[in-house]
């Protein structure tokens, strides 16, 4: 599915996004995008307000920090993730990759 423009999305903050009834997350680093779930797997706040740094992403509520290549939660032990979606980048489009 389509999720927008490249040129449509600022490097360095996350951008959210409603595709078929499942709000994403997408993260621009560089000219790759990732995409994952927007509910932080500790107390459900809204990573599409969070801060990126580098390829990851910080929740706005406690901090804990993800992945966004993998949705993998970074702080040891937590075991946590949220998911995360194919992307891929198609002349000047982002196309999202979403489990029927
Ligand atoms: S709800 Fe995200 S870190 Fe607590």
């Amino acid at each position: 599915m389509r999720a927008g423009a490249l040129e449509g999305l600022p490097a360095g903050r996350p951008i959210r996004v409603e595709v078929e009834g499942a709000t994403v997350v997408l993260v621009r680093v560089g000219d790759a995008v990732y995409a994952c779930g927007e509910t932080c797997a500790h107390k459900g706040g809204p990573l599409g307000e969070g801060r990126v740094t580098g390829t990851r992403l910080a929740c706005p509520w406690h901090g804990w920090m993800y992945d966004v290549r993998t949705g993998e939660c970074v702080f040891p032990g937590r075991g946590a993730r949220v998911p995360s979606y194919a992307v891929t980048v198609e002349g000047g489009d982002v196309w999202l990759d979403l489990p029927a």
